[in-house]
């Protein structure tokens, strides 16, 4: 089945278009197309992957117009690496596209609707959300199979995370979503193992989740190499092929992985 991941969270910084990028890169490696979309106004997949600013037309904004036209506009980044990957830009655009949502008859389900009525063949798309939970991110939830959470391992970013459950159990029904997608996971990043109170919230965040039964995936590692990597537009795989860290994305990887492979009506059947 073609996977949607929202990748969402209401904290600025805690790493969802880092996760993003890795994850549209390890993917490409197994061989699935994947395109990442930006929802965010900071457009800041177009510094990740290396791009250059875009266009206002050459952005998702375009896409969300009633006069779309079908042709998405998809730019292929790391290419001399992959060509499985390619990035819908966002940028600053977005935030009269955001204006805009909010008095749209259709609103809240506009990115589905364009999916519906203009599929994109690629096997995984990722959409990466701005911090704020507002009409963006609500036409992502409504739009994806899948969302997947990135926090960081600290008191502020945690209980944002819960602000953040309360929005998607209250969307989800208010929107009718049918069927809501799917919480893939929790996902702790720039985690510090030398630091007690990394270790002390790491060690708690499978309990708090059990209950909701949603799980948490293992730490991403603070490394100053993504800060590095994404200075240059790349992956950490590409610009630092043996750093270590590039392995804690393979849990969620593997999750992503057997959830493509499944049949497209097993959803449905659940
Ligand atoms: N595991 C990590 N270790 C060290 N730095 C990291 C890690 N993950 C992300 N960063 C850095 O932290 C900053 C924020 O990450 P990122 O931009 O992915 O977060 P975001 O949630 O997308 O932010 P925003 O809310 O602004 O969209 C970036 O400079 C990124 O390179
Ligand atoms: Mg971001």
């Amino acid at each position: 089945m073609q996977i949607r991941l929202a990748v969402i969270s209401n904290a600025g910084g805690s790493g969802k278009t880092t996760l993003s990028v890795h994850l549209a890169y390890e993917l490409a490696k197994r061989k699935y197309n994947v395109a990442l979309l930006d929802l965010d106004p900071q457009g800041s997949l177009t510094l990740f992957c290396g791009l250059n600013q875009p266009e206002p037309e050459q952005t998702l904004a375009q896409v969300l117009k009633d006069k779309f036209d079908g042709n998405w506009p998809l730019t292929p980044c790391w290419s001399r690496h992959t060509d499985k990957v390619t990035v819908c830009q966002g940028g600053m655009i977005l935030t009269q596209t955001a204006d805009e949502l909010v008095l749209h008859k259709r609103g809240a389900y506009l990115l589905g609707d364009c999916l519906t009525d203009y599929p994109l063949i690629q096997d995984v798309i990722i959409f990466d959300c701005p911090a704020t939970l507002g009409p963006l991110p609500l036409m992502a939830l409504a739009a994806a199979t899948h969302m997947i959470i990135p926090v960081q391992l600290e008191p502020k970013s945690i209980q944002g995370a819960a602000h953040l459950l309360e929005w998607y159990y209250f969307h989800c029904k208010h929107l009718r979503l049918n069927p809501s997608p799917e919480i893939l996971g929790f996902v702790p990043n720039q985690y510090d193992a030398k630091r007690s109170t990394h270790r002390q919230m790491l060690a708690a965040l499978p309990e708090q989740l059990r209950e909701m039964n949603i799980q948490s995936f293992p730490p991403i590692r603070e490394s100053a190499e993504f800060v590095n990597a994404s200075g240059q537009g790349l992956p950490l795989h590409i610009y630092r092929p043996n750093h270590p860290a590039k392995d804690d994305f393979k849990e969620i990887i593997s999750s992503v992985v057997a959830l493509a492979r499944k049949p497209k009506t097993s959803k449905k059947n659940k």
